[in-house]
């Protein structure tokens, strides 16, 4: 059996919050003692770095994209016992240059298959509508998109939106949208309150939003979770209602 609930945190733009909202979602999740497996899709390995050194990681997704480890193999232990993570190393990247095949859309899909273990997978994403975060919108169950209120983030929406429209229509019809994720919100600017109508014409917003603040940027420094580094903090609280609101959303 698959984890019931897969959910790919992607936006094809960079810097929106993808790593920061994976991080957090995974271990607000894990903290719960909900089974939570936590994927690194992007070569860049920032959610990985959190808890071990890429470069000394031993196993990788690259060697699930190479076929030459399951996904069972390279899972690492962290410092929560309710979550596991799955590493990227920058040498993933190779694979996407190795040019692809038929089955190349489903490599994540189907080493998810027999992962009896974890009720819930989140997978970050990199910052482009690579193979990558095809495999990760062809594995998911559910889909969550950060973005920032400021105007390059909207440029890229209709991309966003025609990718996960195409793959529900032709691979994976059981993928929903459960929303986007304003993050590093300024609040009460003229640009947050003019972006975030704009926003929803594409997706639906979480009520939950995530303000700017300079605990997160030091969270990633200390390679902990937000709720671990400064548990009182806003954003800490933000992240906190965030993963209470997914979690009402998919009746889990
Ligand atoms: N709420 C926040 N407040 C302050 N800084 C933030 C917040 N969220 C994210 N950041 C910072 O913004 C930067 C980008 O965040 P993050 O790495 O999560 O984005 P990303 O979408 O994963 O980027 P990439 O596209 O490169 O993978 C990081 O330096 C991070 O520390
Ligand atoms: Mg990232």
């Amino acid at each position: 059996m698959k984890p019931a609930y897969i959910i790919a945190i992607t936006n094809q733009k960079g810097g929106e919050g993808k790593t920061t909202t994976a991080i957090n979602l995974a271990f607000g999740l894990a903290r719960r003692g909900r089974t939570t497996l936590l994927v690194d899709m992007d070569p860049q390995a920032n959610s990985t770095g959190i808890f071990i050194d890429p470069d000394a990681a031993e196993k990788t997704m690259h060697d699930v994209f190479a076929g030459s480890a399951s996904l069972q193999d390279i899972l690492v232990e962290t410092y929560n016992p309710s979550l596991k993570l799955a590493p990227s190393r920058i040498t993933l990247a190779e694979i996407e240059a190795s040019g692809t095949n038929v089955d190349a859309p489903y490599i994540l899909r189907d080493s998810l298959q027999n992962l009896n273990e974890f009720e819930f997978v989140v997978i970050d994403c990199p910052p482009s509508l690579s193979i990558f975060t095809i495999n990760a919108l062809v594995a998911s169950t559910h889909v969550v998109i950060p973005a920032q209120a400021e105007k390059f983030s909207i440029d890229g929406m209709s991309g966003l939106q025609n990718t996960i429209d195409s793959i529900k229509r032709r691979i994976n019809p059981d993928l929903s949208i459960a929303g986007a994720l304003v993050t590093q919100m300024k609040p009460k600017t003229v640009l947050t309150k003019t972006i975030l109508p704009v926003v929803s014409q594409f997706f639906s917003v979480f009520e939950s939003v995530i303000t700017t603040g300079v605990a997160i940027g030091e969270s990633h420094l200390a390679k902990k979770s937000i709720f671990d580094y400064a548990p009182s903090c806003k954003q800490a609280t933000e992240y906190e209602s965030f993963v209470e609101e997914l979690l009402r959303e998919l009746k889990a």
